[in-house]
């Protein structure tokens, strides 16, 4: 049997015919970017994340540096993030010239460590920016209480997370702004690259509005400097089709996950593998179901060999990587992201994995350990 990491065309297949419908209008409307599929998209998600304002932009990294550049935050500037994210989390907050603070995370969870934030703040820091890894929420109680002490800004990294939720609000909803990657293989995937600034604050919501559009309003009059964050029609007629399966994909990952959690149980291997916690008042949408095991290089390659498809988010923190040295951050610094980066697995949790792909790959952990005992 093979399991790969993540099968895009079970997905794909079933949804065919309305895809290429949805291919088909954007081209014979020859109309490529923005227009009315886009103002569609924006209208269509922003009831489903429970927002305002939702703005598509060209990527989920261009959200990231849209909603960084609508709160002014730049040079002299300090963001606080967690050291352990995709790269564009810290990127971004580099790349419009401010320092990008990191802290250490949760050991449970993988998101920020909001008492290591709280020490990390000082008179220069404008914002936070929680990521909601692997598709749990951060605790935002906790960060804008955070932000409410220090008048800080709150940048929500939902990149991984569209539709989780803390204590019953949606995240991208509850700081800010909220920013969201439709990478194709997150879970709700573009046919390429898209993103999504999305807000509760109007201004806030014009300001990423100029920004994807080189800051434009009207015509070759441009009020701020911005740059092509555009989303194409292309993409929101996609995510249009796909959107109304967003929930039921989402009970998908939830019952593998749960499914998981009993066959690890029933494999005897709770005691050797460590796995996801799920908080009760989150809603967890599994973009990841990232196990923990302290071999797991060679648990990794076992897999590998035995046809299931793994993979490391993330082997290297943001401290430790080199375009970083210049923060003056030490090994050692930040140890339970570094104990995370060297145990973390993620397993296939994709919607439409079967239960007998889930046997074959915890059976195959099981055989892992045996050989080893
Ligand atoms: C946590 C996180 N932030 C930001 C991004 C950037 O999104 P994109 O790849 O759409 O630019 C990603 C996606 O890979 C991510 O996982």
């Amino acid at each position: 049997m093979r399991v790969p990491l993540l099968d895009l065309q079970a997905q794909y297949l079933p949804l065919r015919p309305a895809l290429l419908d949805a291919l088909t209008r954007v081209a014979d409307s020859q109309r490529f970017i923005m227009g009315p599929e886009v103002e569609a998209f924006e209208r269509e998600v922003a009831a489903v994340v429970d927002v305002q304002h939702a703005i598509g932009v060209s990527s989920g990294t261009d959200a990231l540096l849209a909603a960084l550049m609508a709160l002014g935050i730049g040079p002299g500037d300090e963001v606080v993030t967690s050291t352990f994210s995709f790269f564009a989390t810290a990127g971004c907050i580099a790349r419009v010239g401010a320092k990008p603070v990191l802290v250490d995370i949760d050991p449970d969870t993988f998101n920020i460590d909001v008492v290591a934030a709280a020490q990390a703040c000082t008179a220069r820091t404008r914002a936070l920016m929680p990521v909601h890894l692997f598709g749990q929420s951060a605790d935002m109680s906790a960060v804008l209480a955070l932000a409410d002490e220090y008048s800080l800004k709150v940048i929500e990294d939902a990149a991984q997370a569209i539709g989780a939720s803390d204590h019953g609000g949606k995240v991208g909803g509850i700081g800010n702004l909220g920013c969201f990657s439709f990478f194709p293989s997150k879970n709700l995937g573009g046919f390429g690259d898209a993103g999504l600034v999305t807000t509760n604050d109007g201004r806030l919501a014009h300001a990423v509005r100029l920004l994807r559009n080189h800051g434009m309003e009207p015509k070759y009059f441009h009020k701020m400097v911005g740059g092509n964050f555009r989303l194409d029609a292309i993409q929101a007629a996609v995510l249009r089709v796909k959107l109304p399966h967003l929930a039921g994909w989402t009970e998908g990952r939830r019952a593998n996950a749960a499914r998981y959690r009993q066959l690890f149980q029933e494999a005897g291997l709770a005691e050797t593998v460590r796995l996801p916690s799920e908080r009760p008042d989150r809603h967890h949408i599994y973009n990841q179901f990232v196990i923990r095991v302290p071999d797991r290089d060679a648990l990794k390659a076992h897999l590998d060999a035995a046809g299931v498809g793994t993979e490391i988010y993330y082997p290297v923190p943001f401290h430790l990587q080199e375009c970083f040295a210049s923060l003056g951050y030490k090994a050692g610094q930040f140890p339970v992201a570094e104990q995370a980066a060297a145990e973390v697995l993620a397993l296939p949790i994709y919607p439409e994995l079967t239960p007998e792909q889930q046997h074959y790959v915890v059976e195959q952990i099981a055989s892992h350990y045996r050989r080893r005992n």
